[in-house]
């Protein structure tokens, strides 16, 4: 069986009041088109077909994956309309199954029983029931319990908005009957549409096997129409997410005030404070410990390293037994070998720092390569920019840097040389040998201090 998948997402979504389309707003950091995506390419279908519209070619820009086929719905006059400027595309397909662009939490495990009930049959759909089905299509049934058509909200009854089970809109359909049932639908309806809907009753009235499968989980069927609505689906996922990792071992002081934007792969004994976010592609070794309002992107923690709070960590590679922050920031292209302690108001980037070495305090080191041992003390400065380029700074094994000092680049400071506090190191540094350049310290014997002036009277 070939299937093929379309994907609808060509509507304006007034009701998020924003000049982004609806679809390329993010859930956990990632377009919810992308979501529907993702679970689509996980059934292994021949075809992909997103019907775009809204917001023009800034849809399919915004997902440039070479999975997808790009339709465009200049106008959007209804379900129907838009799954029919799919068809053409999907002429080798047997199955069709219709997602939508702004429904980003429907599960596999959902689908995969959707397309089993579709295997025999021309048509199986979707439903939920809800305590407020207000605004849904609503799931009209036969005295024997069989669907016999759909009827959309605006257009139903006093006594049809009373029933509680509606249609997701998910649904999969013979292909060539599909394609049939779509030539017949009209605009007769209150909105003047052309309801996808309509292809119940059609197939109904053609005597074909119509299943339904009806899903308990209301929250991987919710569309995403309003700001409100995001919100809520964000928490529904990230809880998810955070239950799934401590299943796997992981603790979370709060799993509620713990968000993952991205995959994180964590070794045993992971310890999570509160408010962290983590995001892109995320590990932490075994043992690692993250404290409360961290935030971790693109970054490889080794086994062991404590990232204390307050610190933000992007684009890094943390080696084993670190420890990082309080009030760290570590920046794109920094690596760090094991048991290196970076401390508050630190600010690396892209710098190399080797095993077991020091900078606790108030530093700014870019463009640095330090090795082994190294001892930067607070307010060690690199003045790595001249204003036109970055230039380079190597400190040797064992060297120590004397507190406030700048190091002004391109500049290299020798294996165990020791740098004088205070000093501004413009030349190279020779190693195992005190540097310093400081203005000499004077006292002045005798001097006062000057006193105010006291104005005399009359
Ligand atoms: C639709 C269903 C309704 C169901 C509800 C579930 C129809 C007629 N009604 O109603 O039975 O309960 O979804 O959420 O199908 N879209 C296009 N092009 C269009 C129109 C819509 O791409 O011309 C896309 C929208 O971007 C959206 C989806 O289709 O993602 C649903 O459209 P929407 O207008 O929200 O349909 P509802 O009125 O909610
Ligand atoms: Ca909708």
């Amino acid at each position: 069986m070939k299937l093929g998948i379309v994907i609808l997402a060509a509507g304006q979504g007034t009701r998020m009041r924003s000049r982004l389309p609806k679809v390329l707003h993010t859930l956990a950091g990632k377009p919810l088109l992308a979501h529907v995506v993702d679970s689509a390419a996980a059934l292994d279908p021949a075809q992909i077909v997103v019907v775009f519209g809204h917001g023009g070619a800034r849809v399919p820009e915004a997902l440039p994956d070479p999975r997808l086929q790009w339709v465009e719905q200049a106008q959007q006059l209804g379900t129907g309309h838009a799954v029919t400027q799919a068809m053409p595309m999907l002429a080798d397909s047997d199955k069709v199954l219709i997602l939508y662009g702004d429904v980003p939490l429907i599960s596999g495990a959902t689908l995969q029983a959707l397309l089993a009930a579709a295997r025999d049959a021309a048509l199986a759909l979707l439903t939920v029931c809800l305590e407020d089905p207000t605004g849904y299509g609503r799931i009209l049934r036969g005295p024997q319990g069989a669907i016999e058509r759909i009827v959309e909200h605006k257009d139903a009854t006093e006594d049809q908005r009373r029933i509680s089970e509606i249609n997701t809109g998910i649904l999969v359909a013979e292909r060539s009957s599909l394609e049939r049932w779509l030539e017949k639908i009209g605009t007769d309806n209150t909105q003047g549409e052309y309801y996808l809907t309509d292809i119940i009753a059609l197939a109904v009235a053609e005597g074909v096997d119509v299943q339904t499968l009806t899903t308990t989980d209301a929250t991987e069927v919710m569309g995403v129409n309003d700001p409100v609505q995001l919100a809520h689906l964000e928490r529904v996922y990230q809880r998810a997410q955070a239950e799934a990792l401590m299943r796997q071992g992981v603790t979370l002081h709060d799993p509620a005030r713990f968000d993952l934007r991205g995959r994180l792969e964590a070794g045993q004994d992971v310890v999570i404070d509160v408010n962290v976010l983590l995001e892109g592609d995320v590990s932490l070794g075994s043992d690692v410990y993250v404290g409360a309002n961290t935030v971790i992107r693109n970054a490889r923690i080794g086994a062991g390293a404590q990232i204390l709070e307050n610190s933000v960590i992007e684009d890094a590679i943390i080696g084993g037994q670190c420890r990082i922050g309080p009030f760290a920031r570590i920046r794109p292209q920094t690596r760090l070998s094991d048991g290196v302690h970076v401390g508050n108001f630190v600010e690396l980037k892209k710098t190399e720092v080797a095993a077991g070495s020091k900078i606790n305090h108030l530093s700014y080191v870019g463009d640095a390569s330090i090795g082994s041992g190294v001892n930067v003390g607070a307010g060690t400065i690199t003045c790595n920019y001249d204003g036109a380029n970055k230039h380079q700074t190597v400190i040797g094994d064992g060297a120590f840097i004397g507190s406030d000092t700048q190091l002004v680049a391109p500049v290299e400071i020798g294996a165990g040389a020791t740098i004088g506090a205070g000093s501004t190191i413009t030349q190279d540094a020779p190693s195992d040998t005190l540097t310093l350049s400081r203005a000499c310290q004077e006292s002045v014997p005798g001097w006062k201090r000057p006193v105010k002036a006291v104005k005399k009277r009359g």
